[in-house]
């Protein structure tokens, strides 16, 4: 990127998040600052802000000048080549001494991952060539269902892959390790997971869910496990004296879903454990599970904070692509997960060796999809907040937003967002139908979590088997959007919600 495109790119980015620089903004920066032999200095930095803040003055076409006077009063964060954190005033005025405040930056690399290793477990862990005999960097697909036995009932691994399949153990093995756990069992899709769990429990037992969970979950829970004998509750995490209020004495399975689908909801893990391990103290604890799948294990490590069980739907962020169906579940608990193995061959949600394999390609690369999931999704929820169509929006719902009533506990729990978020838009279910048919780059599906930018109508698709009494409860009314932000270029995105915007509000 010459620097004429730099300054090009800055100030697209600048408009589009609020005229503050994200942390990949400035990494670019700070790369072309390290590659460029006119830019080694560190003053450069400052120089070449100078340079955009002119370029700013001189291009009011796209910038208001409200918006251009604050920009000049924001503090950014840059990372010189080493690493020191430097703060400057985007008008190009350091803040400190004129060389720039230098702090030590927490991290070792800028662009490292939140979780140490991250990025490398997600490269290597399950794949050791070494364990299959002929070293392939990459694991094979293993297709066979059965293996050939030394003596009857004597072989090495593996006897039959509704049990167990080499391509299977390579994606568990990395998950258990991203997610921080121990082991992981992966299933045929998240619902097959969440069933696998749901077979621990037994007739008479009680579950304790939190009221807003995928449409799917709550109808599988109060449509069939309700049948067999098990009493459900379904209530707001947030308000956590009446979630322990519901705790019974016959609790066996406390769920969570954070952030909750589709109105981001942030349930705090720490806290609920707390509570079940005071209520439970001598006693047997009920498994407490946390949903994971709106966050994936590179911004939220459910484990870490006592959860029992973390299921992901592996269809979503942690495949990426929108081509597989899958599920997993991590735990560190070691007496669980030989129950969950037992239960994987006993009732039989086995995923397909070629979907582990579809699955772990994606893994490989989560940590980087995450980020731009993450950088797109706040630029749009910005934009759909303060933007030139935020008077077509009444609300938007992203936790990294500071307008998100759980953003404290977002920020202490997760490391990060991904690309979810909902808003309530002006009008009804005309608007908001007319508004999903005119997107051009966002398709109209369910589903989320690939590289591909969705949008939905929880109350009509992925929300539709929730009772219309409790969507209204919830607050998923008919003029709910759900957006699943993909890792596209932001201003493309931007610039279709603002088409389609225009074609429902340019008739009224
Ligand atoms: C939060 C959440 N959990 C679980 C599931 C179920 O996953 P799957 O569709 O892979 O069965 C979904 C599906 O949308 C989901 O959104």
């Amino acid at each position: 990127m010459d620097p004429v495109d730099l300054n090009k790119y800055l100030l697209t980015r600048s408009y589009l998040i609020g005229n503050s620089f994200t942390y990949a903004d400035l990494t670019l920066f700070n790369l072309i600052h390290e590659k460029r032999s006119q830019y080694t200095k560190f003053t450069h930095v400052v120089r070449w802000l100078n340079h955009i803040k002119a370029i700013r003055n001189c291009t009011n076409d796209s910038l208001s000048s409200d918006a251009l006077e604050r920009s000049t009063q924001e503090e950014i964060t840059v990372y010189n080549p080493l690493c020191k954190k430097v703060r400057i005033m985007s008008n190009g005025v350091t803040n400190g001494t004129s060389n720039g405040h230098h702090e030590e930056d927490t991290r070792s690399f800028p662009h490292s991952s939140h979780f140490p290793g991250f990025g490398t477990h997600a490269a290597h862990h399950g794949s050791d060539p070494d364990k299959w005999g002929f070293s392939p960097i990459v694991p094979p697909i293993s297709l066979s269902t059965t293996f050939k036995q030394s003596a009857p009932g004597v072989y090495p691994k593996y006897d039959y892959s509704r049990a167990g399949n080499p391509t299977r153990t390579a994606f568990e093995e990395c998950i258990a390790r991203l997610e921080g756990g121990t082991q992981a069992m992966a299933t045929c899709s998240g619902l097959a997971a969440t069933c696998l769990i749901v077979n621990l429990l037994k007739a008479g037992d009680h579950i304790l869910c939190c009221d807003d969970v995928y449409g799917g979950t709550n109808r599988y829970f109060n449509k069939v496990v309700a049948r067999f004998g098990i009493d459900i509750d379904m209530v707001d995490p947030i308000n956590l004296e009446l979630f322990e209020s519901k705790v019974r004495p016959n609790t066996a399975l406390v769920w969570l879903e954070t952030p909750t689908n589709p109105m981001l909801k942030i349930c705090d893990i720490k806290a609920t454990v707390e509570m079940v391990e005071r209520k439970f103290a001598g006693k047997e604890k009920p498994i407490i599970v946390v949903d994971n799948t709106f966050s994936s294990p590179y911004f939220q490590r459910p484990l870490d904070f006592g959860a029992s069980l973390v299921l992901n739907s592996v269809t979503k962020y942690i495949n990426g692509h929108t081509d597989v169906c899958m599920g997993v579940i991590a735990t560190k608990d070691e007496d669980l997960a030989k129950r969950l193995r037992f239960l994987q061959l006993a009732v039989g949600p086995a995923p397909s060796p070629m979907d582990c394999y579809l699955a772990l390609r994606g893994a490989r690369t989560l940590h980087l999809r995450m980020r731009q999931h993450e950088s797109n999704s706040l630029a749009i929820a910005k934009w759909l907040e303060t933007g030139e169509k935020s008077q077509y929006v009444l609300k938007v719902i992203h936790p990294g937003l500071p307008s998100h009533p759980q953003h404290e506990l977002a920020k202490r729990q997760m490391k990060g967002f991904s690309g979810m978020l909902s808003f309530v838009i002006q009008g009804g279910k005309d608007e908001a139908t007319l508004f999903l048919q005119s997107l051009k780059v966002f398709a109209l599906a369910e589903s989320l979590g690939g590289y591909e930018s969705l949008a939905e109508l929880p109350s009509v698709m992925t929300h539709a088997s929730v009772p219309p009494e409790q969507r209204a409860a919830i607050g998923i009314s008919d003029s709910l959007v759900r957006l699943s932000v993909g890792i596209e270029e932001p201003e493309d995105l931007i610039a279709d919600l603002a088409q389609a915007f225009d074609v429902v509000y340019s008739k009224k």
